[in-house]
């Protein structure tokens, strides 16, 4: 199983390149794969999975948001010698009623193969490569959220998780929770940019301010969803998988800082 390739999808993504970066870093092959990636693989294209396919026993199986899951990826997975799912899901897929991620769940948990679920917290880098950079530019974050902590995570240490469940026995048919080491608020969270950057980002947090910027339909999905969230508290996963302690909100911020983001 070691010497064959490890299928990355979403490699040129926030985990999946740095989970591809990690497997080779450690020494393993490395299949990237997604419709930019070393091997092409596209989701709405089966004539695309045969490829990334071929000779692989384990991958990193990622959803890009809003896209689900194909049982006929699995299947075909399988089929063609797949004996490890490592899937990225999320944290509170049960509470928010994620249907897309508990289906993904369901489907790798009945493939007759190992599997691990993830399950992360809202990710670090939201705020300088994903949904939030924006907001964080134009100097306001409107998110339904009020003081609910999270904690926030990096995905560095998501894909640190990934590669020990891809790599390591004894993962199988567990689900990993990972976070950061700590419960924010969003409020806290821009205030930690804040003290580094100098950039000043306010925060707007009820219903009311997000139905007001957000089509009609999807504001109050979201906000039902986000609704059914508690606090969320940290967990050890981080720490116990990969015998080192998760990265801080702020180490993450100073680190994205010093590599240049924010910056235009
Ligand atoms: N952000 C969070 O806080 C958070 C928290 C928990 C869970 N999640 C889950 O994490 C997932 C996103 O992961 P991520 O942040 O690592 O990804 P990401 O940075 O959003 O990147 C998406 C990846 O998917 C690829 N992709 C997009 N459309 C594709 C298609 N049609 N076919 C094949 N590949 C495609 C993209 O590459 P190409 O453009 O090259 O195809 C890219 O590599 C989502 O399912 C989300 O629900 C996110």
């Amino acid at each position: 199983m070691a010497d064959r390739p490890i299928l990355v999808l979403g490699a040129t993504g926030s985990t999946g390149r740095r989970v591809a970066a990690r497997l080779s870093g450690a020494g393993h092959a490395v299949r990237r794969a997604s419709r930019r990636g070393d091997v092409r693989f596209d989701w709405s294209d089966r004539g695309t999975w045969s490829g990334a396919l071929a000779g692989v026993e384990r991958v990193y199986l990622m959803a890009p948001h809003e896209l689900p899951v194909d049982p006929d990826f699995v299947h075909d997975a399988v089929a063609a010698g797949m004996r490890r799912f490592v899937l990225l899901s999320t944290r509170g897929a049960a509470e928010m009623r994620d249907e897309r991620l508990l289906a993904a769940e369901q489907l790798v948990r009945g493939s007759g193969v190992d599997w691990t679920v993830l399950r992360p917290d809202w990710f670090d880098q939201n705020f300088d490569e994903g949904f939030f950079r924006p907001a964080v530019l134009a100097g306001e974050l409107v998110l339904p959220l009020g003081d609910k902590r999270q904690a926030f995570v990096d995905a560095d240490d998501i894909a640190a998780v990934a590669v020990a469940a891809l790599t390591e026995d004894g993962h199988e048919g567990l689900v990993h929770e990972v976070t950061g080491p700590e419960a924010l608020s969003f409020p806290q969270a821009l205030a930690a940019i804040t003290r580094v950057t100098g950039l000043r980002v306010g925060f707007r947090g009820t219903p009311d301010d997000y139905r007001a910027v957000v089509p009609a339909d999807l504001a109050e999905q979201q906000i039902e969803a986000w609704d059914a969230l508690d606090d969320g508290e940290p967990t050890d996963t981080v720490a116990r998988v990969t015998g080192r302690e998760p990265k801080h909100f702020h180490d993450y911020v100073v680190q994205a800082w010093g590599s240049g983001a924010w910056r235009g």
